[in-house]
């Protein structure tokens, strides 16, 4: 098979950009590529050589990248009036290729067509895909490249594989290109819903939005147990910096990156330094050992039973769920996500701020942060922020109910009023200098974590519970799809459809995944 020169082994940093370079003397040359991920191939057969050429330049006019040669970096095989074995017997007889080394994905040129309107790279979809007879790999249904429309527990059977696209996607974070982080956690994902492990490139065959450079640091790690891009990450002093700093609450990527290049490079540096933090940051770093000690699911359960009492106190018939990581089954988190809700709407309105006031009158509150409608999420993902009223706040919980926990009498007394006699108050808290650790938290009777509380109206419970279960690349992926497949816009308040013009109303998550005209995922098997 004809090899592009573009096929090197990875070393030192990571170059920015996945580089589609231009070959000289190719009609790409001058042509800006605008979708890296996607590489095509035109077939030649039945299509003619002058209808190829034109499609190629249509192509490459709009930011696609095309190959002449059939090759490792070809991901998109597209053909006109052939089936797909006739493409792959046509594919090696001219090239030699050997079908069981075989991952691009054989397509129609319908998806070329559709591609070239929209003007983008479409998700392949398994109309636009071409069956090959006798290849069971390809016959067998296709994995959606839709996290919505994929069933992903907790048991990961690809764990090697998908810590090492993690660090691909955090690094193209730090660089703060967000394609790449997009498309490796994408890949990361895909690869923890597959029910076996992959052991051969074969494997990914069923995959066809996998990207290229997905696929080549899958294949590295088969073949040589390691990946060379990913450990020069690893060894990075911007990427070990970046992650540490960003590490701490209240910090992003962009005042890490600014603390790196003022020539910090440890937590002990920023705490002698004068830099001027803010107050979020200032607690996120006092209690950064704590908060960076996972919450156990006892720990969630114990805060929720904390902060159902309180929200009783003011509203006895108000509901307080557990959400997030705790709700779909995982043992361990690194905050607790606690929705409240009243049965009769606007109840709630209010209800937060005097839980708080009255928390923090025991001493049971580090920090806090109330938002609101102006509140956008930290993160990458632009499409997740809600308006509802919420808290983002630090809790501070006694260790010995924690220890307790599992005794029967604890359960079943008032763990509010444990916490307030055994509450030493202000002299504890004196204790917390900026050095505060996990492995103290015992010593001093108390451990700091992170929690947020959100209030929703009852209308838009289904919603908000949807939105705040997480994951949160299923969360992406269920707006996406939304948007794309269905003409529906949804968010953590509410599903719009806009061919009909309505909001659609629901009570339950089943209900909207019924608009969505989805499966339905239980919250253990959004773990995408
Ligand atoms: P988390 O960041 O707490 O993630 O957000 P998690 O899945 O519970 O994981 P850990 O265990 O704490 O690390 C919980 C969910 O709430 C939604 C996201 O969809 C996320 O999956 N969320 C979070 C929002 O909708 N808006 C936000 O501002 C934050
Ligand atoms: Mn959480």
């Amino acid at each position: 098979m004809a090899l592009l020169p573009r096929k090197k082994r990875f070393k030192g940093v990571p170059a920015p950009i996945v580089p589609r370079v231009p070959l000289a003397g190719s009609s790409q040359v001058g042509e800006e590529i605008k979708f890296h991920e996607v590489g095509i191939f035109l077939v030649e057969r039945r299509m003619g050589s002058s209808r190829r050429r034109f499609l190629s330049e249509l192509a490459r006019r709009k930011g696609f990248w095309v190959e002449e040669l059939m090759s490792e970096s070809v991901t998109h095989v597209v053909s006109e009036n052939n089936t797909g074995n006739e493409v792959l017997e046509w594919l090696e007889k001219q090239n030699g290729l050997c079908r069981n080394g075989f991952t691009a994905t054989l397509l129609d040129i319908t998806w070329f067509t559709e591609s070239m309107g929209a003007g983008r790279p479409l998700e392949v979809e398994n109309r636009h895909q071409l069956q090959v007879e006798g290849a069971v790999a390809v016959t067998e249904e296709l994995i959606s490249p839709y996290a919505c429309q994929r069933r992903t527990s907790l048991m990961n059977k690809n764990r090697l594989l998908t810590e090492a696209l993690k660090v691909l996607a955090e690094n193209a974070e730090f660089s703060e290109s967000e394609g790449r982080y997009l498309a490796f956690s994408r890949a990361s994902s895909i690869l923890k819903s597959l029910p076996h492990t992959v052991t051969k490139v074969e494997d990914l065959q069923r995959i066809p939005s996998l990207g290229v450079h997905s696929r080549k640091v899958i294949k590295e790690i088969l073949e040589d147990g390691s990946c060379s891009e990913v450990e020069s990450i690893l060894h990075n002093e911007r990427y070990q910096t970046l992650k540490q700093f960003t590490s701490i609450f209240g910090v992003g990527v962009k005042t890490a990156d600014k603390w790196y290049r003022e020539g910090l490079r440890t937590l002990d540096q920023l705490r002698a330094s004068d830099i001027k933090l803010t107050r979020k940051q200032e607690a996120g770093l006092m209690h950064h050992s704590d908060l960076g000690a996972q919450v156990t699911r006892a720990e969630a359960d114990l805060i929720k039973q904390i902060v159902e009492r309180a929200v009783h106190i003011f509203l006895p018939h108000a509901v307080v769920t557990l959400a997030g990581g705790f709700r779909r089954g995982k043992d361990f988190g690194h905050d607790v996500d606690l929705l409240i809700t009243h049965p009769e709407e606007g109840k709630e309105e209010g209800i937060i701020y005097q839980v708080i006031k009255w928390m923090a009158s025991k001493d049971l509150i580090l920090y806090h942060n109330f938002t609101g409608s102006s509140y956008k999420a930290k993160s990458m993902d632009p499409e997740i922020f809600d308006h509802f009223e919420k808290c983002l706040s630090i809790f501070r919980l006694k260790t010995e109910l924690v220890n307790n926990l599992e005794s029967e009498e604890v359960s079943r007394s008032d763990p509010l009023a444990r916490n307030e006699t055994r509450a030493t108050g202000l002299a504890d808290r004196t204790e917390t200098s900026r050095q505060g650790t996990a492995a103290g938290a015992g010593e001093r009777g108390w451990k700091a974590m992170r929690v947020d509380l959100v209030v929703a109206p009852f209308s838009q419970y289904a919603y908000a519970l949807l939105g705040w279960t997480g994951s949160r690349l299923f969360e992406r992926d269920l707006r996406r799809y939304a948007k794309h497949l269905k003409k529906m816009s949804l968010c953590s308040h509410s599903l719009f459809d806009s061919e009909q013009n309505i909001f659609l109303q629901a009570t339950t998550e089943e209900e909207i995944f019924a608009h969505l005209g989805l499966e339905y995922i239980p919250p253990h098997e959004r773990n995408a």
